[in-house]
C-alpha cells in the first residue's frame, strides 16, 4: 500500500500529515519576514511615541476606539483615493500592541493625524454631531475633565525600552513632568495627531 492509500485510510496518520504540510508552508511564508529591512526596520523618521502621545494610545484602547475604526490602509485604489498612501510594515514597530483593527464603522484612522485642527478633534470627541450632524459615533465628553494620571508612565516607557523601543533614561526621567498636568483629552489629540505622519512616499 502506496503512502497516499495509508493516509486515507488511516485518520491519525492524515491528521499528522496535514499538520506537518501545514506548518512547512506556514515556516516557509512566515520565516523571512523576520530578515527583510522592510518589515523590520521603522521607516525614516519614525520616533517612538512621546508620553503623552503614549497615554493617548493607552485611552484609545481603554475606550475601545477600535471597535469602529481600524488602523491599515490597504494597497487598494479605494482606499489609497480616501485614505493615502498605504499603510507599510515599518509605521508599526514601536506598536505594542498594533491598532489594525478589521471593524469599520467608521473611516480608517492609520494617516488622521494632521488632517484636522486640534480644535476640530476637541469638539468632535465631546459631541461629534457638533462638526459631522450625521454621525452615529458616541461623544467622549469626559476626557476633558480627566487630568493624566502619572503614576505608571515611567515604567511603560521602561518596560517598551526593554523591548528595544529606543527611549533613552533621559526620555523616561522626563516623561512624568512631560504629562503633568494635561487631561486626557489632550493625550487623545496629540496621539490622533501624529498618526501617519512619520510617513513620506519615494519622491
Ligand atoms: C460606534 C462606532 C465608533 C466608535 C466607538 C468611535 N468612533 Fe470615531 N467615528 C465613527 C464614525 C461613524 C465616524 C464618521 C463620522 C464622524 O466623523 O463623526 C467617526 C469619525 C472619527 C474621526 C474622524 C475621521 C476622519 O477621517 O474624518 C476620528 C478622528 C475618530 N472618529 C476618532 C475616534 C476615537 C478617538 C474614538 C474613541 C475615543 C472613536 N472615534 C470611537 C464611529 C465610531
Amino acid at each position: 500500500m502506496g503512502i497516499q492509500q495509508k493516509a486515507e485510510k488511516n485518520i491519525g496518520i492524515l491528521v499528522i500529515l496535514t499538520l506537518l504540510t501545514i506548518s512547512v508552508g506556514g515556516l516557509i511564508q512566515i520565516v523571512p519576514l523576520y530578515f527583510q529591512t522592510t518589515t523590520t526596520e521603522p521607516v525614516t523618521g519614525l520616533e517612538p511615541y512621546s508620553p503623552l502621545e503614549l497615554t493617548g494610545r493607552d485611552i484609545y484602547i481603554r475606550e475601545g476606539c477600535y471597535n469602529c475604526h481600524s488602523q491599515m490602509i490597504r494597497p487598494f485604489r479605494a482606499e489609497t483615493e480616501r485614505y493615502g498612501h498605504y499603510s507599510v510594515a515599518g509605521e508599526y514597530v514601536y506598536d505594542r500592541p498594533f491598532q489594525w483593527g478589521s471593524k469599520r464603522t467608521g473611516p480608517d484612522l492609520a494617516r488622521v493625524g494632521g488632517r484636522y485642527s486640534d480644535e476640530w478633534h476637541r469638539i468632535h470627541l465631546i459631541n461629534p454631531r457638533l462638526v459631522v450632524p450625521e454621525s452615529i459615533m458616541p461623544g467622549y465628553p469626559w476626557l476633558e475633565d480627566k487630568p493624566l494620571s502619572t503614576l505608571s508612565i515611567q515604567r511603560k516607557l521602561r518596560a517598551l525600552q526593554s523591548l528595544g523601543v529606543p527611549y533613552s533614561d533621559e526620555d523616561i526621567q522626563n516623561a512624568t513632568s512631560e504629562i503633568e498636568g494635561k487631561t486626557e483629552m489632550d493625550a487623545m489629540i496629540a496621539y490622533l495627531q501624529r498618526l501617519g505622519t512619520a510617513f513620506q512616499e519615494a519622491q
